[in-house]
Parts: structure tokens; C-alpha cells; sequence
């Protein structure tokens, strides 16, 4: 038990704690913004997915409670490596030339924090509903549409992807360094797979405000979303009181 601890206490066991996490954080992000697409299905589709999502409430909180101590500790490894790499060095250097690793990790530490602002203030909107305008208890595509429809909301929602994107990119990245993939004749492939990652995950959640402003989604008449929403709401977990 001490040998594990003391791993997990290293730089190599925190980078391992950063990686690990950070490929299940991944994932969650691509799953995330594909199940979202289903906005662009109507609201039916996009209100049944919401539904089965919340149909089994102990598997969904399992979930919740994962992706939740996925965060903490990408959290906790990320301060714990910043501030330990900051003692070894205590002086700047005088003349501080920049270059492609001091870039990254600038943009790692604003990327992270706008993104954990991000992420509060996003379960307040979409899933609490305590900060939206018109919030429908279960009926996602109405809470979707009118949420973005407030242009200031939309584009916090916009810089917020923005940030994401560094922080993929460089997490990504990274990620393949900790897994001892960096030989020059890997970087090219490491480049095109972060790349790749990003732009999907990136431009797919950017979509969504886009085209909301732009008036490519838009409203269902209430006909529509009423029946879905009234579905919803009678499945436990879904209605943001169990939040
Ligand atoms: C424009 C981009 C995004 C849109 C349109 C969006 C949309 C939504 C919606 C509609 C919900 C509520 C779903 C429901 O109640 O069933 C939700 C929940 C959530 N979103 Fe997002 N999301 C976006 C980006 C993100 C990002 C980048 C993250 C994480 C970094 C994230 C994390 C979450 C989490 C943790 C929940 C709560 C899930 C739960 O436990 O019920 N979202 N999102």
C-alpha cells in the first residue's frame, strides 16, 4: 500500500494519473458532443436520447461519481506537478526566451481553469437549469435551443470551446509523450491524432451555438417538444432535482 502511494506521490505516477484520466475525459467529450448531434435529428431524437440516458438512475450516477473523481484528480496530479516543477526552479529565468513547451503549458494553465468554470457554470444552465432563462425541466432541446438563443451565453460557450481546443490538443499530445510514443518518427502521426481529435470534438460543439444564432436550429412548435418533454419529466433524474 505504501509502494502505491509513493508511486502516485512521483512525477511519473502523477503524469500516469493525468493520462489516465485524461483518456477518460476524452472519451466522455467525444461521446458528449456525438450524443449532442442529435439536435440536428429534432427534438424528438434529441429528447428520447436525453431519456435513456436517465433510465437506469444507479448507472448514470456511477457515471456522474466517475467522471467526477476523473476530474478532481486530473485536478489535483496537474496543480501538484505545476507547483512542484515551480520549487525545483524558483528563479525564473532572467531572459525567458519562449518556446513550443513553455507555450503549451501557458496554455494549459488558462485553458484549465476557464474550462472548470466552464463546467459549473454549464450544470447550472443545461442540467440545473438555475441559470437559464426558460429552463424545462426534461425537455433538453427546448433548454438547448432557448439557452443558446441569449447571444452573450452562446458566446462564453464559444471561448469556452475555444480553451477546449488548446487544451485537447496539448492534452492529447502530451498524453502520447507520458506513454513514451515520442520518437520524431511517431510525431507526425501523434500530431494528425490530436489534430484530429480536436477539430471533431471542437467544431461539433462549436456548431451548436453557431447555429442556433444563425437560426439553423430553431424552436420546434409546441405541439412537438410538450408531448416529449412530458415523457421526460416522469423519468427519475432528469427533471435536475436529483442533481
Ligand atoms: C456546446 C457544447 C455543449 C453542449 C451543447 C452541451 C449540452 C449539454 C446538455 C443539453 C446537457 C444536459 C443533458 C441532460 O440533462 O440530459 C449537458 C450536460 C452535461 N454536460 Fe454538456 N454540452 C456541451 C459541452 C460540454 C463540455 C465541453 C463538457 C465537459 C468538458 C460538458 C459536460 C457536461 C456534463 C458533466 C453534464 C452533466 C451530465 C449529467 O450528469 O447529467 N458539456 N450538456
Amino acid at each position: 500500500m505504501k509502494a502505491i502511494l509513493a508511486f502516485f506521490g512521483s512525477s511519473i505516477g502523477k503524469k500516469l494519473v493525468m493520462a489516465v484520466t485524461g483518456v477518460a475525459l476524452v472519451g466522455f467529450v467525444v461521446g458528449h458532443m456525438s450524443g449532442n448531434m442529435l439536435v440536428y435529428k429534432g427534438p424528438e431524437a434529441l429528447n428520447a436520447y436525453a431519456k435513456g440516458l436517465h433510465m437506469f438512475p444507479a448507472l448514470l450516477w456511477a457515471a456522474r461519481l466517475g467522471l467526477l473523481a476523473a476530474v478532481g484528480l486530473h485536478i489535483w496530479a496537474s496543480t501538484t506537478l505545476t507547483l512542484t516543477n515551480q520549487a525545483a526552479r524558483p528563479v525564473s529565468y532572467r531572459k525567458v526566451t519562449p518556446d513550443a513547451s513553455s507555450y503549451a503549458s501557458r496554455t494549459m494553465k488558462f485553458s484549465g481553469p476557464l474550462l472548470g468554470l466552464f463546467i459549473v457554470y454549464h450544470l447550472l444552465h443545461l442540467t440545473l437549469g438555475s441559470a437559464h432563462p426558460s429552463f424545462r425541466p426534461g425537455d433538453v432541446y427546448h433548454n438547448f435551443i432557448t439557452g443558446f438563443q441569449v447571444p452573450v451565453v452562446s458566446f462564453f460557450y464559444i471561448a469556452a470551446m475555444l480553451a477546449l481546443g488548446f487544451h485537447l490538443h496539448h492534452g492529447i499530445w502530451s498524453f502520447f509523450q507520458t506513454l513514451g510514443v515520442n520518437h520524431p518518427r511517431y510525431d507526425g502521426l501523434r500530431r494528425v491524432l490530436a489534430t484530429l481529435i480536436t477539430v471533431v470534438v471542437v467544431g461539433g460543439n462549436l456548431s451548436f451555438p453557431i447555429a442556433v444564432l444563425t437560426g439553423v436550429l430553431q424552436q420546434a412548435p409546441p405541439s412537438a417538444t410538450s408531448a416529449r418533454a412530458g415523457d421526460l419529466a416522469s423519468v427519475p433524474g432528469t427533471t435536475g432535482e436529483g442533481h
